[in-house]
């Protein structure tokens, strides 16, 4: 009942309850609303909060993430949680409060500490995720708040408690590991969450502005009681609400008998309708809110069968089934049936809708019997005795459930959601799994005629059969905790031979990240009741028998998960022995068959086989052998904490990392460490990106319709179906290019690209018009239902690949700028002729990579009077927009206006790839004539933009028994995709990266692929960073045949200034060699220094002390050079002081989030300053930079290639000059007219606004075209011998900067441009399947998180010799570091080398040890190094290989060597 309403009289006609909610603190009522909206979509379409982002639309991302309390009811407390709004169905949050990021504080009434925090940090770059950062940092923050109770407001209203106590370093770390950061590298978000704790130091933190003694700035203080707090108004209307329905049922009972006769609950509350022209496909979407059992099976009876039905409570399923498109959706999250919770001391039983968040604290909390001493024997002393890490059952679904989906999906997704997704749609699920190992039982409800029915069953059972019938719901799980009553001292089971069985319980899982947010690649959760026989019986004391097991499995390309059946039971009553264990591996693998589809297969098996026997390695220490120590990423601990069992993650986070750099003063403020421009802003939300500038009146969307074909002949595009769908405009397509105007949507120097296929689709993605639509939503649905006719049949195959391009002869053209950089180097012959060594034929590939930039592609046109365009994109290259635009259209460029004030990362992403939509959007608006906004969602911005181009290279290296390389030859394959784009130019970088080392001699034949697949492009570091690991691969090569550390042979071939002038020369200089005068080339310097710094031979001894020591967790080390050559262009700027001395200044640069606006703002600062003797006499905060608009600034070029911010810092130096040299002489007239000391800015220019030209305007052009970049890294991995996961300890990184303009951005580029890196090298795996994209999405493409990053980085700003050529002397840093994560892939390598050593001895036989030895050095491991590339090199049936020594050994203890060689 809507609070307020009048009883009699008025009842029969009471209208649906609004939707009633908070937003910032403020009252929103929504009478009627679309139930499928979701959160993200009314904050973003309906309110001024653009603050929260779209990042993904999958939950995947962290982008959306807002805070929402609400208030419990029945506990009569508040419940507070982050919640993804991209999720969250805006129906859902009646009577709660949402609080964005907005609501926590603005630049005007003030920002709050979290923001103020992020920006002094250096947290924040492009800051499309800062939103979302700070808002999960938010949440942790709250969950340290003491608990809140709420009573309603007649009772002395709501009490503010406040007070932040407990939060740890830890919890801070892990506050963001839901969230997707592309550009920072993770280190300084991670540092500003730790600012919060009470155990940190802030002198232990990385650089921040808040210990810059300096500044004197302290770190804004948290009080938790300046917090936004719950909204009084609502706790009112719940407390009206319930006194209302508490005396309108009593009334209704007293006339009729029957309380709920008049419930509105259960009724339709909410009802959307929408239809196509002439009430074309209508569709109803419809919303009810039940809060009694009984009205969820009317509703199911009513609509079940005939609509799309769904139930919801955090509807977070939505992120993965994204096109299910329910019709009626049916609100259980209040039935009580669904809520409860019920604990004894067994077992804990909790209703459907409990989230997982819940669950997670009950189990923490658990206390399992009162008397814990027969427990304590039995299971945790036990287990602490055998050191075995086997934990709690509670304990370890706890730990496990930490790992499932993020921190904020689990504070809404529930229990039962997940089992029904398991059970119904194959999810790969952890739940159904790990229940299924605790031996879970579920209940249903449904309904007959007039009985409630409620049947009990396993969860086996359920997963195998589903819900018993239509109309039923899940509505709890019972979770067995303890197995006491089974396991009683004296168990008769085992007979008078038993002593005591004891349970074990474990769970696993293998996925792509550690800490979750990913999908499992397979899981597991395995029971045991393990014996051991009593000694005086003449039994063997050490030989554990298992009683009975529960083994199950899941994920791993099944329909739901599995218990092994066989398995268990062939285990029953057997004793532990290697050679039981190795045969129940054997049958396992015939209960855990991959559907025939599944990806990664092999992989998979092998990782359940490795699960099992990691839970019984501890077991198979009875077999009279020595085990060596391991150490598994997957034990945890138990500590006890005030006499209660606490969970402690061995893997915790903890990231540390240490900055080094020298601020410099000569040319303040160039050379300071400060803050990015705008910072805050972007956290607070108020920096505004394209698609967060309001649609301007009868703004329309559109969507694009492309090819799912690789190579098609179109037959037909039916439009029927599209054009008759609910709000659609029209269909745009290459029919609509005006005359005069072509069908082109870039037109750049190097090509044009065709906007539209007309008659042949060439690749997946291939454009063939726009839907325009009244909302996006629409455009998304009508572009969906346009049907294209393919004919495969009479174009031939597609080519898919580099291997098809070489077969079938398909190649593009190189340009000639990169013709001449194919020079070779030396004399090949001479080289392979004075070489020891020769090896031939060996290869290596790198794989693609994603922009994955948070912002996706988005365009705004708004057509103007007289033919113009005003054009709001993201964009890296805003010339190449207009240039497009105009040529499409047949205008002249003047008429096309584009405007970028900064975008939410690029990555080399929108140089050329965001022209096909905004050069669709402008073709729509300008044929419509009204403003066209495009924005592409994740899954398509992925398909469309074609990332960073693949590679295959086939080499032959001649080199000496020292390691000396004398010659290198080569012939390299460029899979560019159908269009050239950049790719014709590109192949000139990677001779770039490769060039690294002194070859001797060189020779390189390129060829660039011509393939049916979307155009690849630039992507930072394009080139360079695929030729300078192929390098690297060559020397790792190199290495492994000899039988030395790759570093020392790296070191052996580092370039001399001699080698460097013959192999970098002719392109620097045009020169057959150049020399290095000023002493520039530092990378021998650097390299040793890291060195000593990194205490490299130190640590290589101790990587093989451990290696000695572990068979199951492997160590690795590498050392990698980097040599970088950037090409500077001529940069334009306009810098205009106004006559309150403030001043504006345009560049021609992009601020894509690399901090060229901040480094642009020091600039101005220091030369202005220069009219002071001090130099110091205009500050910064006077000095705005505005967006870039071609209008305004012509021809700027793109920002790219890492030099465009020191072009745009020469630029607007060289305006700020001329100003300078107009202000001197009227700044020395005032001062000769008396005014004593040196003249304030403000006075100067109020005297100088009006007599001289205050506006300058300078094109600057760089001294030398290219120069060299030097840097260096250290890395130290671990790998997983039994699963291929992996983690980086350490990272020790040197990069010369030059003098640094700002060593804080400069740090920022360093750490992101790595950790982009270690995506490319370890994590980032772009999957094709027929030219169709699969990695299309969070669920399937893994960018870094937090838990992927360097847990130790250290990294050094080299302050390099001064130049006169550089800027200031400084030197560009924005991609070069990337290159350095190779270091990561190589030390990966070097710990695989150590596995595959340690399994040829397992495998060992007389007679091959020679060839097996041999052959554990030389393998090919490509880009990226995925857990299943790992594990596979590392061996797939290892642990078999292992069992099977020790089966050897148990027969033969004293004969066979190879076992000996294991102990
Ligand atoms: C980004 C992300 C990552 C994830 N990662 C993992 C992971 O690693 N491991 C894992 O196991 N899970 C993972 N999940 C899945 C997640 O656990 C589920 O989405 C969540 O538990 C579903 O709960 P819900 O309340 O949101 O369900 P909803 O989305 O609301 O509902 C899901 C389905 O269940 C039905 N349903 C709900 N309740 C009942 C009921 N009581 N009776 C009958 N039918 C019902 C609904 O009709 C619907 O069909 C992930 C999810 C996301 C978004
Ligand atoms: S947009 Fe919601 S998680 Fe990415
Ligand atoms: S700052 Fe995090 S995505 Fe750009």
């Amino acid at each position: 009942m809507a609070p307020g309403l009048e009883l009699p009289g008025g009842a029969a006609a009471a209208a649906a309850e609004p939707l009633v909610f908070a937003l910032n603190g403020t009252r929103v009522e929504l009478a009627n609303i679309d139930p499928a909206m979701t959160l993200l979509t009314y904050l973003r379409t309906q309110t001024t909060f653009r603050g929260t982002k779209c990042g993904c639309g999958e939950g995947g991302c962290g982008a959306c993430v807002v805070f929402l309390s609400r208030y419990n009811r029945n506990s009569k407390r508040m419940e507070e949680m982050t919640i993804n709004s991209c999720l969250t169905l805006l129906a859902s949050i009646d009577h709660c409060a949402i609080t964005t990021t907005e609501g926590l504080g603005n630049q005007r009434t003030g920002l709050h500490p979290i923001h103020e925090r992020l920006s002094g940090f250096h947290a924040s770059q492009c800051g499309y995720c800062t939103p979302g950062m700070t808002m999960a940092i938010y949440g942790c923050l709250r969950k340290c708040a003491p608990a809140t109770t709420h009573e309603p407001c007649h009772e002395n209203g709501h009490e503010k408690q406040r007070g932040l106590s407990g939060l740890t370093d830890v919890d801070a770390e892990r506050a963001v590991s839901g969230n997707i950061c592309r550009c920072t590298g993770y280190r300084p978000i991670l540092d500003a969450c730790k600012s919060f704790a009470s155990n940190v130091d802030l002198e232990d933190l990385g650089i921040n502005e808040f210990t810059r003694a300096s500044k004197g700035v302290s770190l804004p203080p948290y009080d938790l009681s300046l917090d936004p707090v719950f909204p009084q108004f609502l706790l009112e209307e719940i407390d009206a609400t319930e006194r209302h329905v508490a005396r309108y049922q009593a009334w209704v009972k007293g006339a009729t008998g029957n309380a709920s006769a008049m419930d509105e609950s259960g009724q339709v509350r909410f009802i959307h309708v929408e239809s196509g022209a002439g009430g074309a496909d209508t569709q109803e979407r419809l919303w009810i809110t039940a809060t009694k059992i009984e009205e969820v099976f009317d509703a199911m009876a009513k609509y079940e069968g005939e609509r799309k039905v769904k139930l919801v409570v955090g509807n977070t399923s939505a992120g993965y089934y994204k096109h299910v498109n329910p019709e009626v959706f049916i609100d259980i999250s209040q039935v009580p049936e669904l809520l409860s919770i019920d604990q004894d001391a067994y077992a804990i039983e909790v209703g459907a809708a409990i989230s997982l968040a819940k669950l997670i604290d009950l189990l923490e909390n658990f206390q399992p019997i009162k008397d814990e001493s027969h427990l304590h024997d039995c299971e945790i002393g036990f287990r602490q005795a055998e050191g075995t890490g086997v934990d709690s059952i509670a304990l370890a679904l706890a730990s496990h459930l930490k790992k499932v989906a993020t921190g904020h999906v689990r504070n809404r997704g529930t229990v039962g959601g997940n089992l029904i997704i398991a059970q119904q749609f194959q999810f790969p699920s952890d739940i159904a799994t790990i229940l299924l190992g605790a031996g879970a039982s579920v209940k249903c409800l449904g309904k007959r005629g007039n009985h409630v029915l409620l049947e009990e069953s396993s969860l086996e059972d359920f997963l195998a059969k589903g819900i018993p019938g239509n109309g039923c719901v899940l509505q709890s799980v019972r979770i067995p905790l303890t197995d006491l009553h089974k396991s009683n001292k004296g168990d008769d089971t085992l007979g008078n031979s038993s002593c005591c069985s004891r349970v074990m319980f474990k769970t696993f899982r293998a996925s792509p990240r550690p800490l979750g947010n990913a999908l499992a690649y397979v899981n597991a959760a395995f029971f045991a009741r393990v014996s051991t026989p009593k000694e005086e019986e003449g039994n063997n004391p050490t030989q554990n028998v298992i009683e009975e097991g529960r083994f199950a499995f899941g994920a791993f390309g099944t329909k739901h998960a599995i218990r092994a059946h066989g398995v268990e039971k062939f285990l029953s009553h057997k004793a532990v022995t290697p050679s039981v264990v190795l045969e129940a591996l054997q049958l396992l693998k015939i209960d855990v068959v991959p559907s025939t589809e599944t990806s990664k297969a092999e992989y998979r098996v092998s990782v359940a086989v490795a699960f099992l026997f990691e839970f019984f390695r501890p077991f198979l220490g009875a077999a009279a052998i020595t085990i060596p120590k391991v150490r598994s990423m997957h034990q945890n601990n138990i500590k006890q904490e005030n006499g209660v069992k606490k969970w402690q993650h061995k893997n915790q986070l903890l990231n540390k990392g240490k900055q080094t750099f020298t601020p410099l003063d000569d040319n303040y403020p160039v050379g300071q460490p400060v803050p990015k421009m705008v910072a805050e802003l972007q956290a607070s939300g108020e920096a505004t990106y394209v698609d967060d500038i309001p649609s301007p009146e009868n703004c329309l969307h559109g969507a694009f319709v492309y090819s799912q074909e690789a190579f098609a002949k179109v037959q037909h595009i039916d439009l029927k179906a599209a054009l008759e769908s609910a709000g659609i405009v029209t269909y745009v397509s290459a029919l609509d290019v005006p005359p005069g105007g072509k069908n082109v949507s870039a037109a750049t120097i190097f090509h044009q690209e065709p906007l539209f296929a007309t008659d042949v689709v060439e690749y997946v993605g291939h454009l063939l018009g726009v839907v325009v639509a009244d909302t996006a939503e629409h455009a998304r649905k009508a572009a969906a239902k346009v049907v294209v006719g393919y004919d495969t049949t009479t174009v031939g195959p597609p080519v898919l690949s580099i291997e098809d391009a070489i077969n079938q002869n398909s190649y593009h053209q190189l340009h000639w700028l990169a013709l001449n950089s194919m020079y070779p180097v030396g004399d090949i012959l001479n080289g392979f002729a004075g070489a020891d060594l020769i090896i031939e034929g060996a290869e290596v590939s790198t794989n693609s990579q994603k922009h994955f930039y948070m912002e996706t592609q988005a365009t705004l046109v708004i057509p103007d009077e007289d033919g113009c365009m005003l054009v709001y994109c993201s964009t890296q290259c805003p010339s190449y927009v207009q240039q497009g635009i105009a040529t499409c259209l047949g205008l002249p460029m003047h008429n096309i206006r584009v405007i970028t004030r900064r975008i939410g990362g690029g990555f080399g992403g929108k140089v050329t790839r965001c022209l096909p939509l905004a050069v669709s959007c402008a073709l729509a608006a300008y044929k419509l004539k009204q403003p066209v906004r495009m924005v592409l969602d994740r899954n398509t911005d992925m398909v469309l933009t074609g990332g960073r181009c693949l590679t295959h290279t086939k080499f032959k290296v001649g080199f000496t028994k020292e390691g000396k390389i004398l010659a290198l030859q080569a012939q390299i394959f460029w899979e560019a995709g159908f269009e050239p784009d950049f790719s014709n130019v590109f192949p000139s970088f990677l001779m770039r990266g490769l060039r690294k080392y002194d070859w001797g001699a060189m020779d390189i034949d390129l060829r660039v692929c011509k393939t049916n697949k979307v155009p690849t492009t630039a992507f930072r570091g394009p080139g360079h960073t695929q030729g300078s690991f192929i390098a690297d691969a060559i020397v790792e090569r190199v290495a492994s045949e000899l039988g030395m550390d790759a570093d020392e042979v790296r070191e052996r071939n580092l370039h001399t200034s001699m080698s460097l002038g013959r192999f970098y020369g002719p392109e620097i200089t045009n020169e057959p060699e150049f020399v290095d005068e000023s002493g520039e080339y530092t990378l021998p310097k650097l390299w040793a220094r890291l060195k000593e710094s990194a205490k490299w031979e130190e640590r290589k001894q101790q990587v093989e002390r451990f290696n000695a020591e572990n068979i199951w967790i492997k160590q690795g080390l590498a050392m990698v050079p980097c040599i970088y050559m950037v090409s500077s262009y001529s940069n334009v700027a306009k810098v205009s002081i106004y006559s309150d001395g403030s001043i504006v200044a345009e560049v021609g640069g992009i601020e894509i989030g690399q901090g060229l606006y901040t480094k642009v703002r020091q600039m101005i600062a220091f030369s202005l300053s220069q009219l002071w003797s001090q130099g110091r006499g205009v500050d910064m905060s006077k000095i705005r930079i505005v967006q870039a608009d071609t209008i305004s600034l012509a021809n700027t070029g793109m920002t790219s290639d890492s030099t465009t911010s020191e072009g745009s810092c020469a630029a607007v130096r060289a305006a700020s000059e001329m100003l300078v040299a107009r202000l001197r002489p009227i700044k020395e007239k005032l001062e000769k007219e008396g005014i004593t000391g040196e003249l304030p800015w403000e006075t100067l220019i109020a005297q100088a606004a009006f007599a001289a030209d205050l506006t300058a305007y300078a094109q600057w052009t760089p001294d030398a075209g290219h120069y060299l970049l030097y840097g260096v890294a250290a890395c130290e991995v671990e790998i997983n011998v039994l699963t291929g996961e992996r983690s980086i300890l350490a990272t020790d990184l040197i990069y010369d900067c030059g003098k640094s303009l700002n060593p804080a951005v400069d740090i920022g580029q360093v750490e992101g441009a790595f950790v982009q890196g270690i995506g490319f090298f370890m994590t980032e795996d772009v999957e094709m399947k027929n030219g169709t994209l699969v990695s299309d999405g969070t669920w399937t493409y893994k960018v870094p998180t937090v838990d992927t990053i360097p847990q130790r980085f250290h990294v050094e700003l080299y302050n390099g010799p001064a130049h006169q050529h550089r800027v200031l002397s400084s030197k560009a840093v924005g991609e070069p570091p990337l290159l350095l994560a190779g270091s990561v892939h190589m030390a990966i390598q070097n710990a695989i080398k150590a596995a595959r050593k340690e399994n040829a001895r397992w495998c060992a036989q007389p007679n091959v040890e020679e060839e097996s030895k041999h052959n554990t050095n030389i393998f090919r491991l490509d880009t990226p190094a995925t857990v299943d590339r790992i594990k596979l090199l590392c061996g797939l049936d290892n642990v078999e290989s292992y069992l099977e020594a020790l089966v050897r050994m148990e027969q033969q203890p004293n004969t066979d060597s190879s076992v000996k060689t294991i102990e």
